[in-house]
This record gives C-alpha cells, sequence and structure tokens, in this order.
C-alpha cells in the first residue's frame, strides 16, 4: 500500500481523494498551527511514496534521501515551488508537481483587495473609526487615490498578472504596462497594454506597482533601494508573489521618508517576521500571505495536489509536473 506523508492538515477534500485510493495518509497533526519541523519532515518522509508538501517545507535534498527509496513524488500545495531543491529531485528522479491555475482568480482578486484597501486608507480608516476618533465627517478626513485612469505596472506577467490586468483595464478603466522577460502581442491587443523591456524604464510612469514573479536568484530583491527611488513618490507597491523579492528594510525605509506613497503587501522577506518598522507605519497595510485562502480555492488546491499524487503513483505523469 502506497503510503502518503503530508506535512500539515490541508482540506479535507484532498485527504479524501488520497484515501479513497486506499493510500495510508499520515497527516503531521502536530504542525496545525506552524510549520513542519526539519524532523518531523525527515521523520514522516520515511518509506513514504509521496510527500505533499506546502509551501512552508524547506525539502531539500537530505529530506529526500530520508525518503529514499521509496519516494516518488513532491506534490507541493501551491503554486510556488522556491522551497524545493528541484535539482536535488531531478537528481534522484523524483517528480515535483504544484497547484497553478487553481488559485490565480483569488490572488488576482486579493491583489485588488489590497490595491483598494491601500488607495482608499480602509485599514487605516477602519483603525481611525475603532479608536474613537471620528468626530465629524470632514472634507480632508482621510483622502486617498482614485484608480480610474491610473497606470499600473506589472511586474511579471504569468496567469496571475494577466488576471490583475483583467481587473485593472475591464474594471477600473487603468492603463497597464507590464515587464516580463518577453512581450506578449495576444495580451498587448486584448488590453491595451504596454511592454516595457527594462523594469527601470517602466517603474518611473507607474502609479501602482504590482509584482508576479516566482522567486528565483535573479528575481530576489528585485525591488531595492534604488528602484524604490526610481518610483513616483505618489506611487503604491503591491506584492502578493514572494517576500524575497522586495527588499524589505528598504521598503520600511521608503516609506517612512515618503519615496513612495505606500504599499500593501501579503508575503514577506523573513516569513513568518516581519520587519519590525513597517509594524510602526500607517502606509502600509499587510496581510499574512492568504492571497489563495478562500474556502473555493483552497479545497481546489488540495484536489489537485492530491491528483497529482495519483497520477504519479499510478506511473502517468501528472498534470502539473515542475520537475
Ligand atoms: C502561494 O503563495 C502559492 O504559491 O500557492
Ligand atoms: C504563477 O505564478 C501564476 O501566475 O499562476
Amino acid at each position: 500500500m502506497s503510503r502518503i506523508f503530508v506535512t500539515r492538515p490541508i482540506p479535507a477534500i484532498g485527504i479524501g481523494i488520497l484515501r479513497a485510493k486506499g493510500y495510508e495518509v499520515v497527516i503531521n497533526e502536530k504542525a496545525e498551527n506552524r510549520g513542519a519541523t526539519k524532523e518531523e519532515l525527515l521523520e514522516g518522509v520515511k518509506s513514504a511514496d509521496a510527500v505533499l508538501s506546502i509551501l512552508t517545507d524547506k525539502i531539500d535534498g537530505d529530506v529526500m534521501d530520508a525518503g529514499a527509496p521509496t519516494l516518488k513524488v513532491i506534490a507541493n500545495y501551491a503554486v510556488g515551488f522556491d522551497n524545493i531543491d528541484l535539482a536535488a529531485a531531478k537528481k534522484r528522479s523524483i517528480m515535483v508537481t504544484n497547484t497553478p491555475g487553481v488559485l490565480t482568480n483569488t490572488v488576482a482578486e486579493h491583489t485588488f483587495a489590497l490595491m483598494l484597501a491601500i488607495a482608499h486608507r480602509i485599514s487605516e480608516a477602519d483603525h481611525f473609526v475603532r479608536a474613537g476618533r471620528y468626530k465629524a465627517w470632514g472634507p480632508n478626513l482621510l483622502l486617498g487615490t482614485d484608480m480610474s485612469g491610473k497606470t499600473l505596472g506589472i511586474v511579471g506577467l504569468g496567469r496571475i498578472g494577466s488576471r490583475v490586468a483583467l481587473h485593472a483595464v475591464k474594471g477600473f478603466e487603468m492603463k497597464v504596462l507590464y515587464n516580463d522577460p518577453k512581450p506578449n502581442t495576444e495580451f498587448e491587443k486584448e488590453f491595451g497594454a504596454q511592454f516595457v523591456e527594462k523594469l527601470d524604464d517602466m517603474l518611473p510612469h507607474c502609479d501602482f506597482v504590482s509584482i508576479h514573479v516566482p522567486l528565483l536568484d535573479s528575481t530576489h530583491h528585485l525591488i531595492n533601494e534604488s528602484r524604490l527611488r526610481i518610483m513616483k513618490k505618489s506611487a503604491y507597491l503591491i506584492n502578493t508573489s514572494r517576500g524575497p523579492i522586495i527588499d524589505e528594510k528598504a521598503l520600511a525605509k521608503a516609506l517612512r521618508e515618503k519615496i513612495i506613497r505606500g504599499a500593501a503587501i501579503d508575503v514577506f522577506e523573513f516569513e513568518p517576521d516581519i520587519v519590525p518598522e513597517l509594524k510602526d507605519l500607517e502606509n502600509i497595510i499587510i496581510t499574512p500571505h492568504i492571497a489563495s485562502a478562500t474556502e473555493e480555492t483552497r479545497n481546489k488546491m488540495a484536489s489537485m495536489a492530491a491528483e497529482n499524487i495519483i497520477e504519479a503513483l499510478e506511473g502517468r505523469t501528472p498534470p502539473n509536473l515542475v520537475e
């Protein structure tokens, strides 16, 4: 009987799909409210045929070796897979899968929730009211920024970046610029979007910048102090991709010194820790890596990860094979 190690409790639908196959499913229940420890990963993976991992599990060569010789597939419960050492998996002929597509719309919606919230100062306003500071309607009270007609710069035109562009253009009549390794003429036609080959040439023109690239060596600190400095003083930065893409200390400085107007982030450089200065600033909104966290999407991710495992263990190519 195949044995599946699930590093943290996930929505029941995924577990049900695996159990219906007759697999032995071992769930690391201890990690319900925290990430799995390295020890738990090393122990849990022993004699497992598959691991269902989450994005905070560092799945490196050690973990893979602990699963040898049975381990055949690592199914990540995420679209991103920077937590898995792909080269190590390849060397050991272990398959790696992810959950693309099903979370695209949810992450794009969260991106817009953040963009709207920072531009209209929703979080600040909520705190203001709760603190009993609302004494009278005021012409100058908590003035924000319109999004309609403004320019949105999309960094990384994958599925999520494209979906963000759809909301921006169709919903908010924004102008879209995008920076990506390659232009996409169909996308340009559909959304009237404009390709900018160099990020440094795009940033100075954007009222909003939203990041949708994966975390790679080449995207680490893609947004650094010098790039923050070339953005408009009135610009907002949104990040729903991966934390280390922004130099968080530089961001804190830029927000404090009003080098940009605001930021809204769902991911942090040293997750779950956050650079302390950020917490004291009013011009940032912070959510705890929940951009894909809707019931519908988390259920779909759980089903997809389970299906990837089944395909791999039954000797077929999983639909979402990344390596
Ligand atoms: C979430 O961050 C994901 O990669 O799915
Ligand atoms: C992945 O990064 C996506 O855009 O879905």
